[in-house]
């Protein structure tokens, strides 16, 4: 009998403190058994702020600060493309440098290679693996396709190629492509770019 009292007067307070005050609104903060990060430390526009020197809460820009999708589209050397247009540029909008060439080789290596194989022609490891259809990128289209169009191959990935944008930056995406034109170049020299008095050693 104690047992069953004590456990009715519990029940009766489970009852009343679940069920009894729903509804009713108070002034009082709720009881937080755990706040998590209910409160913090933070500004709030417009307002004081000691925090800082000069005591306001709103901050001006760090000088240099780029808006998003401000600066980024627009100029064909981060997107590719022709402003305005979706068809991308034809040429690397960049001078190419020696050090470029050789950045894009060495990206090259690191980013492509494994697929497209060394000499870019689609022999990369990943063949030995089941990847049976690597682009050869000496392919005759491929050659023709406009140097924005290899950028936005490389940013956003194409059939089963997926997107290396995240991987590769800007810059290195066209000195890459700088590469990419240098291995395909390798393979399309005609006797007319050796120099006229070695030309001799060919013609025969
Ligand atoms: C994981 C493997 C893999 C990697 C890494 C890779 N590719 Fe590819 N790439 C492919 C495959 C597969 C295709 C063929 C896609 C298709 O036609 O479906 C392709 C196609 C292409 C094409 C032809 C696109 C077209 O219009 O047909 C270009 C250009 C190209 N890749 C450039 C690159 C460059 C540059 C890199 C390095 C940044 C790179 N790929 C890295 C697998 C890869």
């Amino acid at each position: 009998m104690r047992y069953f009292l004590l456990g009715f007067v519990l029940l009766c307070v489970l009852v009343v403190s679940v069920a009894g005050f729903r509804g009713s609104t108070s002034r009082k903060p709720p009881i937080e058994v755990f706040p998590d990060m209910d409160r913090q430390l933070k500004l709030r526009p417009q307002t004081d702020a000691s925090f800082f020197e000069d005591g306001r809460s709103s901050r001006l820009h760090v000088p240099g600060t780029v808006a998003r999708g401000s600066h980024f589209e627009g100029t064909p050397f981060n997107t590719g493309l022709i402003p305005g247009t979706t068809n991308g540029v034809d040429v690397i909008p960049v001078p190419v440098t020696r050090q470029m060439m050789q950045r894009g080789q060495e990206r090259f290596q690191i980013s492509c290679l494994p697929c497209h194989g060394a000499l870019g022609d689609g022999n990369g490891i990943t063949k030995k693996y089941g990847m049976a259809v690597v682009a050869n990128l000496h392919d005759a289209r491929i050659v023709k396709l406009p140097d924005g169009e290899i950028f936005n191959v490389i940013t956003y990935g194409r059939g089963l190629m997926g997107a290396y944008g995240s991987n590769v930056t800007v810059e290195d995406r066209w000195a890459i492509i700088a590469y990419v034109r240098a291995l395909q170049r390798s393979r399309l020299a005609s006797v007319n770019d050796v120099p006229a008095e070695m030309q001799s050693m060919f013609k025969k």
